[in-house]
């Protein structure tokens, strides 16, 4: 495929790396162009210079549409843990993407999300399943890099991860290698109107994943399974917004049912070689957790 790339979500967790990796990996036909679009243009110029062309994007902002999706091909779909009216901020934007000219679309999405019909990643799946445009749905299980971004501070400075989960397991999967999928979906044929399931190459139980960071950071970082009422006020307290700490307590709830322990083999059967381990996550991130 030639023609422009669009990355929405540019500089945050998934976003950044699918640049990295559509700009590093050899990805790219000769003549392609990344476009890089977030609601900061200077944060996408810091982090990413002369590597792709900046813009400035909202959702939200209907007056961003036009720059961002002009003569754009393909797009790296991201709904902004922020939004929840699909309806109103996400599908518009396809809308305007259709009219522009986009034709394919990856999305984002969730591991269970055919059973998760309340969750906003769903009517944008479904959105897209009737539109002109062709998807790939990348449905993902819970990210690795949760534990240096919403539970960082916890295990930086109180030596835990608060978790309520019990003893269920989940199959977390890297970053890298969600972005490492979406850089040959966006950049390559045969992917068109394909779901993958995208985990990691294990399932691990929280008290495992402590071990391995305590074994990782030479020091004791002890799992709590707190009630998932405990663990709903105690994030509310700490000042996380209601709707993000009921999204999470709603997501651990269906890990603690045994939703979250799926393990598939399409990372490496996509980019040909093995997914990325907890333990080497934890050790090229332990920096992040250091006193
Ligand atoms: N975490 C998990 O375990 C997991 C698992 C599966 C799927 N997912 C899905 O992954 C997605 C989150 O990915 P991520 O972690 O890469 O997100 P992220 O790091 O929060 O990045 C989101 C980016 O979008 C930007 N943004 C916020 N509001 C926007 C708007 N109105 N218009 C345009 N851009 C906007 C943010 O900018 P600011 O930072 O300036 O706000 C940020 O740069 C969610 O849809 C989530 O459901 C997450």
């Amino acid at each position: 495929m030639t023609g422009k790339i669009l990355v929405t979500g540019a500089v945050g967790n998934v976003g950044a790396e699918v640049i990295k990796q559509l700009g590093s990996m050899g990805q790219l036909s000769e003549g392609s162009v990344i476009r890089a679009a977030d609601l900061d243009v200077s944060k996408i110029r810091e982090k990413f210079g002369d590597l792709v062309e900046a813009v400035t994007f909202d959702f939200a902002k209907k007056e961003t549409y036009a720059a961002a999706f002009a003569g754009v091909e393909t797009m790296f779909l991201l709904r902004p843990p922020q939004i929840s009216d699909v309806k109103g901020i996400i599908l518009p934007a396809l809308d305007a993407a259709q009219a522009a000219g986009v034709r394919h679309v990856v999305f984002l999405s969730l591991l269970g999300i055919e059973r998760a019909t309340y969750v906003p990643h769903y009517k944008i799946e479904e959105y897209l399943v009737k539109s002109p445009m062709s998807w790939t749905f990348l449905r993902c299980s819970f990210f690795m890099q949760n534990l240096n971004s919403t539970h960082r501070q916890e295990i930086r400075e109180r030596d835990e991860l608060f978790v309520p989960v019990g003893r269920a397991r989940t199959s977390s999967i890297d970053v890298r290698d969600i972005a490492a999928v979406a850089a040959i979906a966006l950049s390559q044929p045969g992917h068109a109107n394909k779901a993958y399931d995208l985990t990691g190459a294990e399932a691990l139980e929280y008290g495992q994943v402590a071990r391995i960071l305590s074994e990782t950071m030479g020091r004791k970082i002890s799992y709590r399974n707190p009630s998932l009422s405990r663990f709903f006020l105690t994030h509310l307290w700490r000042g996380v917004p209601f709707f993000f700490a009921l999204v999470m307590a709603g997501l651990y709830l269906s890990t603690r049912n045994g939703l979250a322990e799926l393990v598939t083999d399409e990372v490496e059967r996509i980019t040909g070689r093995k997914p990325i381990l907890f333990q080497e996550y934890a050790a090229d991130y332990a920096a992040s957790w250091a006193k």
